[in-house]
Order: structure tokens, then sequence, then C-alpha cells
């Protein structure tokens, strides 16, 4: 059979391993009681095409549930312009280049965003790393380990569009938030995108959220065009999330490279955020489970230790 059908062989294994090591990853406290060890949620955001929104909607998005007292780690996965740390006005030292190079520790790249967001910025160029080593991968999956009990939610900033990259971090991920504009090109480039995901990666579950949409309607009438093409041909789910609408402060707070959540906090857009974290953190009971942040990053050392093949 093709090498496709083995990718999804071996993602299925180790969605099995993740689950059963989270079934296992029962402790006893100091009471003596069962306690469930904490677990962190991994959402991917993604799109069909660049300029949809994406970083600002994870920027945005990450403030809106650490104001409802989640604690977030976002990483900039956008190899190719990953953008975040300027978008929020930060100039880390360090990247992930750094770590996967081995000259930093994953703890000394991560930078502060606000008191409980913290950020894992970008390197260009990771898919030169072609081979890393069996005992960095063993110490990034440690320094994971450790990262994993500060955090409640992971936010993955991935690359737009179809490239092995974005694949790789989006089939890692449990949750997989993509991002739609009114703009005819934005459906039909996501639905490309669905439509590889559901076929190569046997994904079925999607997020969708309208960004720059006039208002709720416009938004829901965008998912409709989306739900009508991708239900009558793909075996898939999308669940609305819902829409932020377009507003010029937001690009207002681009150019002063703070997030508008934090600009303008009462405006029109940052109340989108606030319902959008609602609904996420609401969401929690019913998300399917596929992976922890180990297995997350199982598949991006994969990834960027299998690309030179
Ligand atoms: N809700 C919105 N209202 C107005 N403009 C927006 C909105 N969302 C995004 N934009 C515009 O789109 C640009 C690209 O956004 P960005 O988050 O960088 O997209 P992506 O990460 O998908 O490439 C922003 O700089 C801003 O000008
Ligand atoms: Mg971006």
């Amino acid at each position: 059979m093709s090498a496709e059908r083995g990718i999804g062989d071996q993602a299925d294994t180790l969605r099995q391993m993740a689950r059963n090591a989270k079934h296992s990853s029962q402790t006893s406290d100091n009471s003596g009681q069962l306690a469930t060890q904490h677990s962190i949620r991994v959402i991917s955001v993604t799109s069909g095409k660049g300029g949809v929104g994406k970083s600002n909607i994870v920027a945005n998005l990450a403030m809106a549930l650490a104001s409802q007292g989640k604690k977030i780690l976002i990483i900039d996965a956008d190899l190719g312009v990953g953008n975040l740390d300027v978008l929020l006005g930060l100039s880390p030292q360090f990247n992930l280049n750094h770590v996967l190079s081995g000259e930093k520790g994953l703890a000394e790249i991560i930078v502060e965003v606000a008191p409980s967001i913290k950020l894992i910025p970008a390197g260009s160029g990771i898919q030169e790393y072609t081979s890393l080593g069996q005992h960095e991968k063993l110490k990034l999956l440690d320094e994971l380990d450790m990262l994993e009990e500060d955090f409640d939610i992971m936010i993955i900033d991935t690359e737009a569009g179809i490239s092995e990259n974005v694949t790789y971090f989006t089939v890692a991920a449990q949750e997989i938030l993509v991002v739609v504009t009114p703009e005819p090109t934005s459906i039909t480039d996501v639905y490309a995108l669905i439509k590889l995901l559901a076929t190569r990666y046997s994904e079925h579950h999607f997020k969708v959220l309208i960004n720059m949409a006039r208002d709720s309607e416009d938004a829901l009438e965008v998912f409709r065009k989306l739900a009508n093409v991708a239900g009558r041909f793909l075996d898939i789910s999308l669940d609305y999330l819902g829409c932020v609408v377009r507003d010029e402060r937001l690009i207002d707070a681009v150019k002063k490279q703070k997030a508008v959540y934090e600009l303008f906090p009462d405006s029109d857009v940052s109340n989108c955020f606030t319902t959008l974290a609602k609904r996420i953190i609401e969401n929690s009971r019913q998300t399917h489970l596929k992976g922890n942040i180990q297995f997350f990053f199982r598949r991006y050392l994969e990834s960027s230790s299998g690309s030179g093949a």
C-alpha cells in the first residue's frame, strides 16, 4: 500500500499509545485518593490560505482564555512567516531553531506574553534539521513533560495551506480549528485543506471560525456554504465555533504591535474573542481525545527528522 496509508497507521498507533498513557496516568495524592494527572488541551489553528487572521486569532484568543483563568502556551509553528512575536511587540532572542539545533533548552526560549500566557517563538528553516538524534528527542520530550504541568491549553499557530509542515502540526493536535473568511478563495482553499486532512490523515472533526465577518448572520452564511460543499463530498463533521467581526481597531492594534483584546477590550471584536473563549472552555468535555503534548511533539519531531526522506 502507499506511504500515505503507512502514516495513517502510525498515527493511529501513536494515538492509541497516547490514550493508554492518559488512562494509566492516575496517581495517588497525599490523601491516598486517586487523582487524574493534569492534561493539556492542544488546539491547532490553521487555514487554507494566508492572511485570513490566524495569528491575530491565536494571540487574542490566548488573551481571552487567559482572562477566564486558563494558562496558555502558544507555539508559533508558522515555519515560513512566523510572526506572533512581532504581532505582540516582543523580540525574542531565541526560537525553536535553537532548541532543535541543541543550543538551547525549551524552557530557555519561552517568552512571557502576559502573566498567564507564554510563547514559543517560531524559527525559520526548521526543515533543514533532517536528523535529530535520539538523545535530543528524549531531552525535548522530557522538557515538554515539565511544561505540560504549567499549562491548560496549548494553541498552535500553523502555516497556511497544505504543506507537510501544516499537516504534521495539525494532525498532531487534539483539536483542529480552521479559520475561514467570507472571501470565495478562502472557502475553496479551506475546502482543499479539509479534504486532504480527511482523506489522507483520517481527520474528520473540524471546528470552524469565520473571521472578518460583517456580523454573525454573514458568518453563518459563510459557514453554511462551506458545510454544504464539504458535507456533500466528504465524510466529516464541521462544528461552527463562532465568528470574529471585521474591525478597524484590530488593524490599528497590529500597527501598534499589541493584541486588540488588550488595546480595545470593550470593542465588538474583543467581545467576539470572549465569546469564543467561553465556547472553547465549554466544549472541553466533548473534546475527542487524540493525544497529549508529548504526542504532539513526537509528530513534530518526526516531521523535522523525516523531511529529508
Ligand atoms: N477581524 C479582523 N478585522 C480586520 N482586519 C483583520 C481581521 N483579522 C485579520 N485582519 C487583517 O488581516 C491581516 C493578517 O492577519 P494575520 O493574523 O497575520 O493572518 P494570518 O496569520 O492568517 O496570515 C492583519 O494584519 C489585519 O490587517
Ligand atoms: Mg500568521
